[in-house]
């Protein structure tokens, strides 16, 4: 009889038949796709695989530390972790175009990808013949039509990119035949906890394209700590796991308040929360005044820097869920 054990024990088998005993090499977001690719994988051919993990110094707060914790003292899959970030910002330094923004992000992660990968060939020649990725079935139809979804563009643009080929790489797709539903099954059937299986999406680009115009180390830092909060309060609600994202955004506006006897003239904050089945359409999420108030009170006492905060009641279409 069918169970999800021995699904997973059957895709298992075929990542083994496949790989031999050559060593296999994945691209770690920290997104549902590449984790549960990462757990199933390690699953079948445990430290054939290693894990590259890029911090391109656009990730939420403490990001880096929770991938590692998790992946490599949780579940022992070996992994290595690039720290790129004083690279990506140099690239950004000055540039406001959002398009512009997101061709150097990509271009930059597969260099500094390559780059470890070419390291680990060096390492041990001969043996790291596969690149395995987290490419789900929607991927694989989505890539043939033509979508209007960017995240599916960008995917296919960072999952692909040329790199196989000029590293003259064999793919390992173990989801291929999956949809979304089905992952998280079997994320959760191998010991992911929930924060990672139901995480909400989270774009390549990251917070740089939560920092509306020229991207600062000030900037990331005052979008990072108020996203911190945003999430921290959607979590301890339980709103968190019924939007499909809800996230901080830093303008490029400045506004007057006032703190004690203080004149302030501070940058403003962006709430984001949005319902959606695909990111296609979407709807801003009629979250309770008293959370909407405590996230507002947190931030602006917490964040140096922020003095005001907006709810965005916009809805995709015309507005985007994304300000850039
Ligand atoms: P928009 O802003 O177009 O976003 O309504 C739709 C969905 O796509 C995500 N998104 C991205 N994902 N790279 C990604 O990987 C990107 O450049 C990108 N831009 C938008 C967005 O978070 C939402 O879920």
């Amino acid at each position: 009889s069918w169970t999800m054990g021995s699904f997973i024990e059957r895709i298992c088998q075929q990542i083994r038949e496949q790989v031999g005993d050559g060593q296999v090499i994945l691209g770690l977001s920290g997104g549902v796709d590449s984790s549960v690719a990462a757990a199933l994988i390690h699953k079948a051919i445990g430290d054939q695989l290693i894990c590259i993990f890029v911090d391109n110094g656009l990730l939420r707060a403490r990001e880096t530390a929770a991938v590692e914790k998790l992946f490599r003292d949780n579940f022992h899959i070996r992994m290595k972790t690039v720290d790129a970030s004083a690279i990506f910002l140099k690239k950004l330094k000055g540039v406001t175009d959002p398009e512009k923004k997101r061709k150097i992000i990509g271009n930059e992660f597969i260099k500094v990808f390559e780059a470890a990968a070419r390291d680990l060939k060096k390492s041990s020649p001969g043996k790291y013949r596969f690149l395995a990725q987290g490419t789900l079935y929607p991927d694989v139809i989505e890539s043939v039509s033509i979508s209007g979804n960017p995240a599916a563009l960008i995917k296919s643009h960072h999952n692909v990119g040329g790199l196989p080929e000029r590293m003259k790489f064999e793919l390992v797709e173990p989801l291929r035949q999956l949809f979304k539903d089905e992952v998280r099954e079997v994320g959760t059937e191998l010991g992911l906890p929930k924060e990672v299986v139901h995480r909400q999406p989270f774009p390549g680009p990251g917070l740089a394209v939560r920092v509306l115009g020229d991207i600062t180390e000030e900037k990331l830092r005052m979008v990072r700590e108020a996203d911190a909060v945003v999430l921290e309060e959607m979590k301890a609600s339980g709103w968190y796991y019924k939007v499909w994202q809800s996230f901080a955004v830093l303008l490029p506006v400045r506004s007057v308040g006032v703190m004690g006897d203080e004149r302030t003239y501070e940058n403003t904050i962006a709430l984001r929360v949005v319902e959606s089945r695909d990111g296609m359409t979407a709807d801003w999420v009629r979250v309770p005044y008293d959370i909407l108030a405590r996230i507002s009170t947190r931030i602006i006492n917490e964040v140096d820097g922020v003095n005001r905060v907006c709810y965005d009641i916009s809805s995709k279409p015309p507005a985007t869920i994304e300000w850039e």
